[in-house]
């Protein structure tokens, strides 16, 4: 479904991105898992168009992407939703029409048909009954919610999440790892999830990548990287282990 063969991305003398090349298959939960600054929003971004490459080739559902035109990665865009890191809403418009602003942009769809989709999302994530109030009366993690629902309304084939659950509470983190698993399974959606939580990524992640500044090292489904010897991998799971051996 999605395939990076050898990308590199600079910044000026700073390599960032320093020749990733793996696959995720259609309805994959992928996690990808690192420290901060070691380049995954950076990964995000040029799989969507956001930033091109400077080497290396990316591909979607067959397709070789990473020359597209501006035109050409609209069509991407549609096909892969892309939650941000940070909620980026609108503020002047109200949480019904943030959600509503992608299908209103891409389809042509009756008022009634967008009403429906808009709350099945909002209910999705948790956040009915909020769909008048304005971006800047809600708290950051409503906000990331609202910022899921209007990709989630989109029904992308493919789905990326930076963070999903940076900054918010326990249960809305829970909330929206099982929204994660049950869309990508009841919808089959291909979903490549950015991120710093081990047990979340350890609970429902089919494959787990993690990076080292602009490097893979070390990949594997959860069970083979509970048994990494990889030092950062060991860093990220020893949390996750003492809590476990805590809860017994
Ligand atoms: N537009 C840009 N111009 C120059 N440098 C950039 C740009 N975007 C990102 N970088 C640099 O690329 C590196 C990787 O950034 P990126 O945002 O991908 O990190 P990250 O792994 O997502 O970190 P975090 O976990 O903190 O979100 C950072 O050192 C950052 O400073
Ligand atoms: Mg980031």
């Amino acid at each position: 479904m999605i395939e990076f063969k050898n990308l590199v991305k600079k910044f000026g003398e700073r390599t960032v991105l320093k020749g990733l090349s793996f696959q995720i298959s259609e309805g994959e939960i992928l996690f990808i898992l690192g420290t901060s600054g070691t380049g995954k929003s950076v990964l995000l971004k040029n799989l969507v168009g956001l930033m091109k490459p400077d080497e290396g080739e990316i591909w979607i559902d067959g397709a070789e992407v990473q020359n597209y035109t501006e035109n050409q990665y609209l069509e991407i865009r549609k096909k892969c939703g892309m939650v941000f890191q940070h909620p980026a809403l609108f503020d002047s418009l109200t949480v019904f029409e943030n959600v509503a602003f992608g299908l209103r942009k891409h389809y042509r769809l009756p008022e009634e048909a967008i009403q429906q989709k808009v709350q099945k999302a909002l209910g999705l994530v948790q956040l009915s009954g909020v769909e008048n109030k304005l971006p800047t009366q809600l708290s950051y993690g409503m906000q990331k919610r609202v910022s899921l629902a209007r990709t989630v309304a989109l029904e992308p084939k493919i789905l990326l999440f930076d963070e999903p659950t940076t900054g918010l509470d326990p249960v809305t983190t829970n909330a929206v790892n099982q929204l994660i698993l049950s869309l990508s399974r009841s919808l089959k959606t291909t979903s490549i999830v950015v991120s710093h939580d081990m047990q979340c990524a350890l609970s429902i992640a089919d494959r787990i990548i993690v990076l080292d500044q602009g490097k893979i090292v070390d990949q594997g489904t959860p069970a083979e990287l509970r048994k990494s010897t990889i030092p950062l991998v060991k860093d990220f799971l020893s949390e996750v282990l003492e809590l476990e051996a805590a809860n017994g």
